[in-house]
């Protein structure tokens, strides 16, 4: 790839319509498309082994070209999205990124997800999709076996986790007659925003349960009490959360199945984020109980390494689930088969194999290492949280959870938190973002990223402190 510059002055490599337009020319690599897909794949290396080299990211520097009739040449689009798009966006893999949830790619999620593009798979059906449907699906029966789901599981994998939750809820409320009484979602305090989405697009309530503790968790106690005034036909599902956003607590998933198996509820878990600690020993007990729901989702984007989006949604059975999902036309029933087909188990038709990438990388790397990926960051956050705790100008605001820290500067008000992460970002010091809990602005640091070390958490700290 040459820069936008030079590929704009009319260089033959550039693959501009010269004469009348040809259509056949878009779809037939010329010597410049192979010339820029060379340097594409040196560049993608290159951004792999650099991330620490990519914060702060580039600012936006004059406009971009005007899309116009005759187009410049894909080398040039290249060039531009190399040296001016992709810089300019905030990297979330970079080792010192702790705001959101961050999300880090292995190089064999990011290599596979490239060739995907270019492979063009449909993965909507097992008939077009061939192995790569079977890929995902081994990677869903990985997924389903650490949760300790039945044979009878499957699922398949959505852009997100809202997607995901949204699809889970739909499954949930059923495609039977009787579907339509269903109208109230119950969720614990922490549940994340796309339950309150969710239940908008599908027309529900949605019924919050008072807090158990300060991380705002869900236990069978709060969940009694707000049954209580509920009519359990009316109920779509309780929404238990392993992860919270905002403060990474795991709802009692042991004690809110006990209760949906009492009042005959079905139990979706929300795991988009901690998910993850399904595959670690250490972990796993924070997930005990979810082998009792119906549907849980975890996000492969976020601490399972894959590339976005990604998120996996996995039904106990995936035959019930997709009832009240699957789309019937006449020119789709060629596609029918004994199983549900991908596109049958979400809120989607034509979709990418968007599970390949994460199925390359446990396939190359074994699953081990994902342990010890999730052991990793649990000891960071454990690390920064006795930081915090050996320095006079911090405080933990929640005893720890999981792989987050809510943070308090002493004596910072709103303004200063904004500034301070602001500027530190600017400096390529870090990204952090404030967040409030409890009516007050604090800081919310998200360790996922394997490449985080101890000097980062230090630098980040002094930084603050
Ligand atoms: C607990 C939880 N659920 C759902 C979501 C939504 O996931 P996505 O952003 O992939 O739609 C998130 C995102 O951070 C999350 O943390």
């Amino acid at each position: 790839m040459g820069s936008d510059k030079q590929m704009t002055a009319g260089d033959d490599r550039s693959g501009r319509n010269r004469g009348e337009p040809d259509p056949a020319a878009m779809f037939t690599p010329s010597s410049a498309d192979a010339h820029a897909a060379h340097e594409v794949t040196e560049w993608a290396l290159a951004r792999l082994a650099g991330r620490r080299d990519v914060l702060p990211p580039k600012a936006a520097a004059g406009s971009l070209p005007a899309i116009d009739p005759e187009g410049i040449g894909a080398d040039a689009a290249l060039a531009l999205f190399r040296d001016r798009v992709a810089p300019t966006a905030i990297p979330p893999d970079h080792p010192r990124f702790l705001a959101f949830i961050p999300g880090a790619p292995t190089v064999a999620a990011a290599l596979a997800d490239m060739a995907l593009s270019v492979a063009m798979i449909y993965g909507g059906s097992y008939l077009e999709g061939g192995r790569a449907v079977e890929a995902e699906d081994a990677v869903v029966r990985w997924l389903a076996d650490a949760a300790g789901f039945p044979a009878t599981a499957g699922g398949t994998f959505v852009s997100g986790g809202s997607i995901a939750n949204l699809s889970a809820l739909v499954a949930a409320r059923g495609g039977g007659p009787e579907a339509h009484r269903r109208r109230v979602i119950v969720v614990g305090a922490s549940a994340h925003s796309s339950m309150a989405a969710a239940a908008h697009i599908m027309g529900c309530e949605l019924v919050t349960a008072p807090a158990a503790d300060a991380h705002g968790r869900l236990d069978r106690r709060v969940l009694e009490e707000a049954l209580a005034t509920l009519d359990p036909d009316e109920v779509v599902a309780v929404v238990a959360t392993a992860g919270a956003t905002n403060t990474g607590a795991f709802d009692d998933l042991a004690g809110v199945a006990d209760a949906c198996a009492a009042h005959g509820l079905r139990l979706h878990v929300d795991g988009a984020y901690g998910g993850a600690a399904l595959l670690s020993p250490r972990t796993r007990p924070l997930l005990d109980g979810i082998e009792r729901a119906d549907s849980f989702i975890v996000d492969p984007h976020k601490m399972l390494y894959s590339t976005f989006d990604c998120a996996a949604l996995v039904y106990r059975d995936r035959v019930a689930a997709s009832c009240a999902l699957t789309q019937t036309a006449d020119y789709l029933a060629v596609c029918d088969g004994e199983d549900p087909n991908p596109s049958d188990l979400a809120i989607h038709l034509t979709r990418r194999a968007r599970g390949v990438p994460l199925w390359a990388s446990v396939l190359a790397y074994g699953t081990d290492v994902y342990a010890a990926a999730v052991d990793h960051c649990v000891d960071r956050a454990a690390y920064a949280a006795s930081r915090v705790e050996a320095s006079p100008a911090l405080e933990l605001v929640l005893e720890p959870s999981f792989t987050v820290l809510v943070v308090r500067r002493v004596g910072w008000t709103a303004d200063d938190y904004a500034a301070w992460s602001a500027d530190a970002m600017a400096r390529g010091v870090t990204v952090v973002m404030p967040t409030r809990h409890a009516g007050e602005t604090v800081l919310r640091l998200c360790f996922v990223n394997p490449l985080t070390t101890r000097e980062d958490v230090d630098l980040v700290l002094a930084d603050l402190a």
